[in-house]
Formats: structure tokens, sequence, C-alpha cells
């Protein structure tokens, strides 16, 4: 069934403050997916792309006002820019309400829509546009990597601005094309299994935890990369969203699992207990306190009253009656998932060893009979469900580096590595380590083995049949490590480019080995 909304704009229905933002608002048209519709007197609010608005859309003066106003409120308003900042990460904190932000596990998405959800109302409440809605940055659009210009207008008086980041990033430099991939939408499972990076949406866990190790393919790229690359407080979860932009960027990331849901072909929400029911605690727009859990959240539409400007019109997430999920299995924490059968093919290192900007390559000698079982992993018409991994242990930093690594094999010798070749595997991200730089703060969590640093798990096996078929040989695997600060060099010479050197953060990484499961 078609659901029909109204966007109850009440008396203003067809006055240019309300509507489609910065459009000639026209009589209701059924036909047109982004003209209102009546039903009944709830307001579907549209999200929409911060690249169609100029200085100003409503969207963008409300957006002002409301962070202005929130500025200048004491932090112990729940609804100030503060405590809403706080709600997500804050170093040496202990109110309870804070440093809640879920990363590396499957609450990563649901818990950051449940986020944006509240603030976007008490946006709304400060913005004076009744129908405010958040905008969002598709910085995965070719014509959309920089970031939007209204945010990096020096004015004096443009809140949307923040010196912070980094320069480039201001000066209008585009994102990197890797930045922004969206290989992560061709992940079929929501979660991590076998390896959380092979799935959209990060391992399952028993309860919440600030920060886990099982981060999926969403969150990785472009999730991380992105914050990354604009850094400044954008570089840490303790200071990004006092961004402006931070709200952009996750309206963005939620987005894209609407996008993600409606490609179908077996993309599924879970139906984890534990992910359906758990509770999180947020601030509306009066300052109640108030829970939602992911069971809440699953399709924006009915539940929230939101949708986005290119969201199919019928987008309906599978949501499970109650009868229909499955008790919730006990899950083991510590594996990335049933990594049965998981065969060790080759391996090197062991010793600490320093990503530096120049690329870095490693040879992972095979022997023979491994080398069998590998190309026997990706063979055509192989009848086994195993495929091929690399891992690369061990990682760790002093401080929170301020690049993202590209992981390679096989770069053919004196070429430099190349992010769109088949030779690219993915990239190893800092955003969600943040907490492994810093000892001084009150929400540890209860990690274990932290100084033995993070792994990082990659499927190779498309890789490995796209050289093969391109004729590059793979009996040698040869890993290469090239940094990248994510955004790409102005074409003015005398630019903010960031000075090239040792990378922010020296880190580095113990050992890479290959495996088959
Ligand atoms: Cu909780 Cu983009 O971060």
């Amino acid at each position: 069934m078609k659901r029909i909304f109204l966007l109850a704009c009440a008396s203003s229905l067809f006055f240019a403050s309300c509507g489609n933002k910065g459009k000639p608002v026209e009589e209701p048209d059924n036909d047109d997916p982004d003209v209102v519709v009546v039903d009944d007197d709830n307001t579907l609010y549209i999200r929409q792309n911060v690249y169609d608005m100029d200085a100003d859309n409503p969207v963008i003066t409300g957006y002002q006002r409301a962070i202005t106003q929130m500025q200048s409120l004491p932090e112990s308003d729940p609804t100030s820019w503060a405590f809403q900042a706080a709600i997500h990460g804050k170093m040496s904190s202990d109110n309870p309400d804070w440093n809640q932000c879920q990363h590396g596990s499957f609450f990563f998405i649901s818990w950051h829509r449940m986020y944006l959800y509240y603030f976007e109302r008490i946006v709304r409440k400060y913005s004076e546009e009744s129908d405010w809605a958040l905008p969002y940055w598709d910085y995965s659009n070719p014509r959309q990597r920089s970031m939007p210009a209204l945010f990096r207008e020096n004015t004096g008086d443009n809140p949307l601005y923040i010196p912070e980041r980094r320069p480039s990033i201001n000066a209008g430099a585009p994102l990197s094309p890797e930045t922004v991939s969206l290989d992560c939408l061709t992940r079929i499972p929501f979660t991590g299994t076998p390896t959380s990076l092979e799935s959209f949406g990060g391992q399952t866990i028993p309860a919440p935890q600030q920060f886990w190790r099982g981060t999926g393919a969403l969150e990785n790229v472009p999730h991380n990369v992105v914050h990354n690359a604009i850094g400044g407080w954008m570089g840490s979860p303790y200071t990004a969203a006092q961004d402006p932009v931070f709200w952009l960027h996750h309206a963005n990331i939620d987005r894209l699992w609407n996008e993600w849901i409606s490609m179908g072909g077996g993309r599924m929400n879970p139906d984890d207990e534990v992910w359906l029911n758990t509770e999180f605690a947020f601030f509306d727009e009066n300052g109640n306190r108030v829970v939602l859990t992911g069971a809440e959240v699953v399709n924006t539409a009915s539940q929230l009253d939101y949708r986005y400007d290119g969201d199919p019109e019928d987008l309906t997430a599978p949501v499970l009656a109650a009868d229909d999920r499955r008790a919730s299995k006990p899950q083991k924490v510590m594996t990335e998932g049933p990594q049965e059968g998981k065969v060790e093919l080759a391996r090197v290192a062991g010793e600490t060893t320093a990503f530096t900007s120049e690329p870095l390559t490693l040879s992972v000698p095979m022997e023979a009979q491994n080398l069998d079982m590998m190309k026997n992993s990706f063979a055509p018409g192989k009848n086994s469900n195993k495929s091929t991994y690399l891992t690369v242990e061990g990682v760790s930093f002093d401080a929170l580096p301020e690049v993202s690594i590209g992981v390679f094999i096989n770069v053919p010798e004196g070429s430099t590595p190349d992010f769109s070749s088949a030779h690219f595997v993915s990239m190893i991200t800092f955003f969600d380590l943040a907490h492994l730089a810093h000892h001084d703060h009150g929400n540890h969590g209860d990690h274990t083995g932290e100084d033995a640093g993070s792994n990082f798990i990659f499927g190779i096996e498309e890789n490995l049949k796209k050289l093969e078929a391109e004729g590059i040989d793979i009996s040698d695997v040869r890993v290469t490590f090239a940094l990248t600060d994510g955004v790409e060099p102005l074409e003015d010479e005398n630019a903010l480019a960031d000075p090239s050197g040792a990378p922010v953060g020296t880190p580095s990484f113990k050992s890479v080995s290959i495996q088959v499961f």
C-alpha cells in the first residue's frame, strides 16, 4: 500500500516559506514525488541536498540561526550545541549521557540515525522554520566532492565555517574519489560475517560499546575516511559533532542506509533482538530525556516522519513482526565471525613497522601448496564457500593519525599505487580508534588487548580474480601501503596543500598475513 503524507505547514502551505526550499511552491500534485500530498496531519520532512541550496535558503539561514542560539545556551542545557556534541563524545567527561556514540559495531548505523533525529528536532525549534530538515552532503557525486561553499565562507559571523578544518578542505579541494567510494553498497549482509569489513553495517555485539572493533564497510569508507579528510574537530569522535558539517555528513551516511535497503538483493536489517530492542537515550527539543530502539528507526518515513529527496517513494525496510524475530543467539564477541576452517597461508613480520609517507611494499611469500589453496578459493566453479583474506595485524599509533592508509596488492614495481585499479583493496582508517590514542578520558569500555593494536581483515578475492584476469602474476603476493589525506591536491600551486612528510601519529603495524576461510 502506498503511503501518502501531508506536509503540514498548516496555514502557510502555499507560501514560499514552506514546501520545497528555494523552489517555487506549487499546488500538490500526486504524480510528483517531491510534492507533498495530503493524508493526515503528520508532517513528512524532506532532507535535501545541500548543493541545491543557496545562502538565503531557509534551511541554511535556519541552521545558522539555530546554531547561534544553541551555542549561546549553557552546556548543562541538553538542547545546547555543546551538550548535543558531547552526547557523541567529549574528552574527560563524567556525564552519563555523554560519550554515547556507537562505533565499530552493528549499532553504528542505527545509533547515528537516532542521534540525528532528535538533533534535527532541536534545530527545527531554534531555526524557527517549522518544516526544517537536515540537509545532506552527497560527496560521492563527482561534482559535489568539495566542502559545500556555504560551510567554508569565512565572513566573520558564519557559524557554518570552522577554521580548524584541514586547510585544503576549507579552500575547496575536493575529497578524493577513494575517500567517497560507495563500494560499501555492494555488501549484502548487514552484520559482520565472516569479517566485519565485508559487511555493510558492522559486527554483532551483545551490548552497546562506544568503540568496538567490528567496523563495517559503510563506517570504514566513506564514513571514517571523510572524517579524517575534513580533519580538525571532525577528525576525532570527541570533537566531531561540534562542526556543523558533521550533521550533513551523517545525514548522507543515513541516506546511504536507505539507498542500500532500496537496492534489495537480500539486503536486510538485522533481526537480532539486541539490535532491535536496545534502548538509547537522547533529549528532545524540550530538553526531555527520550529513548529509541533499532526497531523504531528502520523506516524513516513511517516511523520518524522524514525522507530523503531521492528516496524511492515507497521505500520500506523490512520491519519484522515480534513473533518473527529469531530468539537472540549468544554471539562470540572476540571473533569477527565464524571463521571456520581458517587456514593461514602466509605471514610476514612480527615486529613493529611504521607506515611511511612513501608507499611501503612487503612481499608475502607463500608455499606452492598454499598458493594452490588460495587460487582454488576463487577458481571459477569452485564448490566451497571459502574466500581469501588479507589481515593487517597490530595497527597502532601514538597520536591519532591525520591520514588513512590505502592497502594494495601486487602493484607493478615502480608504479604509483592507483586507487581506481584492481590492485586497490581498501583503507585502514583511524577515526573510530581515537580512544586508543588517549588514556585520560572516562569511557574506556572493556577493551582487552589494546596494546596489541587493531586488526583489519580485508577480503581480497575480487582483487585476485581481476588481477588474474588481467594477466598479472599473483603467485607472489606483495602488499603495498600508501598514505592518503583523502583530499585531492589544489590546482593552485601555492596552495595550502598539507606539507608531506612524516605522518602525524606515526601509525605502525606488526604483521601481514593471508588466510583462507
Ligand atoms: Cu559517531 Cu561520524 O561519527
